[in-house]
Parts: C-alpha cells; structure tokens; sequence
C-alpha cells in the first residue's frame, strides 16, 4: 500500500510509544452537574490524554469526532494553526494511532478537515484504519455566503472522513439528522419511568431466539427492567411482557403503533424498543450535508450558537455548528454509547453528544477548555436551549468530571512513581497484558482472568502488609494467601523466592515490576 513521507517520519512514528503514560487528576472546581457522571472533560496535550485513557477505555469509544487544526496558515486568538506540513502530520499522526485503540470494533470515527489537507490526511488515514476500513467522505456545506478572497473559486465546503475500527461490524449510518436522539412526545409522566405491555408477537427480535428471566437489564444511563418471563421463539415475543423505564413513548402511543401494524424491534439487551416507520428500515445519511439536504447548519449559524453561549466579544473562533455533529453522532450511535472529542475547541461535540443522552470524553489544551467548554457544559446540564436542543427536547440533567493531566506513572528510567497506588498500577498491567480496559471493582491482588490465564499484581501491601515493599515479594506464604487459580497465572511482584519447579508446578510466570510492564 503507499504510504506518505515526511521529514522525521520514522520519528513520529515512535511519538506514541515514547509519551509517558500519566494519570488523570480531578480539579473538583469545574467539575458540575452530577459529579457521578461518567462524562469526562479533560485540560491537556491530548497525546498523552488519550494514552492516559487507553488503560481504561481502549476498544470502548463508539464514536469519536475530531475537528484538528486544520494548518491553515492563519494564527487563530486560541491556537497556532500555523503548524508547518510536516510538523501537521507529526502531531496528527500519533494521535490518530492511539484514537484507533481507543475506538470499539463497531464504533467509528469522523475527522473534519478542509480542502487543503484532505488529501494528506486520507493517505495517512489509509495507513493506520485500513483502506477496507474507509466510509466515505461527507461534504459539508459550511457557508452560506462564500468568500472569494485568495481564492480562484468561492469555497463552501470542507470535508468530513470516516473511519471504521472494522468495517464488517460498523453501523449503517442513519440519516434523519438528529432524529436517532430525538425524543418522541413524552406522556404525562415527562421523563419518569413507566411500564409498557407488549401483547404476544408484537415485537421482532434481533437477538437469538432464547428465554429471558424477569431482571434489571438497565446499563450506563439506559434504565430498563424486564418485569415478565420472555420468551422469543422465530424472532418474536411468545406472550405477552411488560418492560419498565423512561420511555419515548406512552402506552396509548405504542398501542397506536400496533394497531397500524408498524414494526416494533428490539436489537439486544438492554432492551430498547424501536419504532420502525411504515416504508421500512431507516434511511442511510446521503454524504452531502447541505442546506437543501438537511437544512444542514453553517459557520454562520454555529458564530451565532457561539455568541449566544459566550457572548460576542468572546466567541470562538471557527466553532462547528451543532446539528453538522448531531447529524453525525446521531447517524452512529444510540443513548448511552460513548462518544469522544479529542480537539474539543468549545465543547460542542461535549455539549451535542450530552444533550442526545451519549457519555461523552472531550479533550482540549488551551484555557478555553475551562473559560468555554466547562461553561458551556454547565449551560447544558441547565438546560440550555440554542443548538439542536429543541430538536432532542433538552431538558437539563447530567454532570461532567474535570480534569487535568497528572504525575507520569514511571519515570524517565522506568522506575515507577512513587505515589502511584496499587489500582493504577494494576490497570497498566492488565492492560499491558490482555489490550483491554481494566475493570476491577474491588481491589484484589488478582487482577483478572484473559483468556484462560489469571494475572495477579503484589503492590503496595495489596495483602495487607504495610511495610514499604510487604507483600510485594512472591514467596510461598504470599503464593498460598493469593486468590485460588487452577490454570496459568502470570504474578508481577518486585522479585521471586521461589525455586523455577516450584513456579513450573504451579503454572507461574513470574514478571519482575516494573521492567517487565510493556503498556505499549
Ligand atoms: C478547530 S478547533 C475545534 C473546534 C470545535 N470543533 C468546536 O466546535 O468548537 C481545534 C481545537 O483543538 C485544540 N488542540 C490543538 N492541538 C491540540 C492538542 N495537541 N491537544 C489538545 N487540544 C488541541 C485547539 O486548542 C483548538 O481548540
């Protein structure tokens, strides 16, 4: 496949590996709304924020946007857009590679970019997604009016390029601009929960034909609880069942929807009945994003958004529109689904992917992630109502964690930070092991199992010795206090007392911390 040159393009290509991992530190100060929230607004170099991230969230993210620099030669208020080509693609690349492990086998990525760097950006993007794993490419009309300065035509588009993590999985994209958020008129309930009747064989499956037990389905913010036995025999419900959550619809609504014979379709737990309209499937976006197309939104109307959110003399300079990302978000992704941001500028892809009830991650270095982006956010979760709030009937809700990029986890010769606790720690090596998010809920010397293979960590007296290495020794005391596993176990410790037969007998590779830690 051909690939681009640049100057020092061996260089960049070692960026990622080279950027220190660091941990994410909580500045409670801007941090507003619900502080439970999962949704995370992060201040700093987004390279090592998204190394930061991968511990936790590789394979996790279903749909990421990113609106870079797009190196057009014009010194912006807030950045330096006037980044050399080579420099361009030094900072894109890397960045790129590490949004690629962060991005689920069915998520997606969309890139915006303009006329000038499209080209590069493709060839770049070729290399590390995949060509098989190419979308297309969205025009978007971004003007009303063009300008003809320094110009042999008057420009109104620029460009969007998608991405699969693996093509076979991804999902159609949607159209209907943000209609996959939008709220059907709510019952008198508003948002609370209520319980729908399905009648036997009203509703078409998509899972495998099997029993359900009544249980809480729910799962990140989408609450629902199967209330009946269920069975779906030939893609169907057997009998009648009642699912209990905050509904789109009422039970008049759905009652209606069943008696005109339109389909009713759930796709997997936790259930979400989908109303498909008479004509059929939804239709898949057209990837010309215009104003006669979908009465799409422009510069224009996101300078207005802006001035709006943060008053004239403070806007943002070249903010995207919020229905052009909705349209996108939504064309992807359902409630509940994580979308991330990692050139987050104002928020608005925070702010839209909020307000469409998607968890959302956004990075941005400059100040602004606090002068604008938190302040936005925070008109969000007041219920702020410019953008497309009216479209998704945004009421309110939610909350952000703010945070700033910390301490590195080791240092420059390896050693690891001293004030790194244990579930830390523990996420690199899980990590480092299996190339999956850690996901400990109580503390314990094993970490896991992957594959048939249990990985245990001694660190910082995780058995209860409180001396300055206790515990963090293998010898056959510690061996028998350890959680029971019958089948290899990979043990990091500081070193092993233990004879190779003795490891041999019990299936032990034994890894020396931290030296034998490879995160990536
Ligand atoms: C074109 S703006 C994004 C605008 C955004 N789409 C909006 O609607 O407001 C690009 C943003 O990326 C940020 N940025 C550039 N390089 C970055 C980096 N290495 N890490 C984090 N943010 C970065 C800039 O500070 C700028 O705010």
């Amino acid at each position: 496949m051909p690939i681009l040159h640049w100057l020092d393009r061996d260089k960049t290509i070692k960026q990622t590996s080279r950027a220190p991992y660091r941990l994410l530190e909580i500045d409670p100060k801007f941090s507003c709304g619900d502080r439970n929230s999962q949704n995370l607004l992060i201040q700093g170099d987004n390279l090592e924020a998204l190394k930061a991230l991968l511990p936790y969230y590789a394979g996790k993210v279903k749909c990421i946007f990113i609106d870079p620099p797009y190196n057009t030669k014009s010194a912006f208020e807030h950045y330096d857009d006037n980044l050399e080509h080579t420099k361009w693609l030094e900072m894109m690349y890397p960045r790129l590679e590490l949004l690629a492990e962060l991005l689920s086998d069915d998520g997606v990525i969309f890139i915006s970019i303009n006329d000038d760097q499209v080209h590069y950006l493709k060839v770049i993007l070729d290399e590390i997604f995949g060509r098989k794993n190419f979308c297309g490419s969205f025009v978007w009309e971004k003007k009303k009016k063009p300008s003809f300065l320094n110009s042999n035509m008057g420009s109104v588009t620029e460009y969007i390029l998608s991405y699969a993590k693996n093509r076979i999985n991804s999902p159609a994209f949607i159209g209907g601009v943000t209609t996959a958020g939008k709220k059907y008129p709510l019952n008198n309930a508003g948002n609370s929960i209520q319980i729908l009747t399905f009648p036997a064989n009203s509703v078409e499956f998509l899972c495998e034909d099997q029993i359900f037990e009544p249980q809480d389905m729910s799962s990140g913010n989408i609450k629902t609880k199967l209330l009946d036995r269920l069975e779906v025999k030939d893609g169907r419900n057997k009998d009648l069942f009642r699912l209990e959550g905050e509904w789109r619809y009422s039970q008049k609504k759905l009652s209606e929807i069943l008696s005109n014979k339109e389909r009713i379709v759930i796709s997997k737990a936790p259930f979400r009945p989908n109303h498909i309209k008479e004509g059929g499937e939804p239709k898949k976006i057209k990837n010309l994003l215009s104003i006669a197309h979908y009465n799409m939104s422009t510069y224009e109307d996101a300078a207005e958004e802006g001035s709006l959110l943060f008053g004239h003399d403070n806007s943002f300079d070249y903010p995207k529109p919020e229905k052009l990302i909705g349209t996108l978000i939504g064309s992807s992704t359902k409630e509940g689904d994580l979308v991330l941001d990692s050139f987050l500028g104002s928020g608005t892809t925070a702010a839209v992917a909020h307000k469409m009830n998607r968890h959302w991650i956004g990075i941005e270095m400059g100040e602004h992630a606090k002068t604008h982006c938190a302040v936005r956010l925070q008109q969000v979760i007041d219920g702020e109502q410019g953008g497309i709030s009216r479209d998704v009937n945004w009421q309110g809700g939610g909350g952000l964690r703010f945070y700033n990029l910390g301490e590195a986890i080791f240092d420059e010769d390896g050693q690891i930070n001293k004030n790194i606790r244990f579930e830390h720690l523990a996420a690199h090596i899980w990590f480092s092991e299996t190339k999956t998010p850690f996901g400990q809920k109580e503390k314990s010397p094993l970490l896991g199992i992957h594959e048939g293979v249990a990985y245990y960590l001694l660190f910082n007296g995780i058995l209860g010795d409180k001396s300055i290495s206790g515990g963090n020794v293998l010898t056959s005391k510690i061996l028998s206090a350890l959680p029971n596993f019958n089948g290899p176990k990979v043990i990091y410790g500081e070193t092993s007392r233990l004879g190779l037969s003795k490891l041999e007998d019990n299936q032990i590779t034994f890894k020396q911390t931290p030296y034998d830690i490879k995160a990536r």
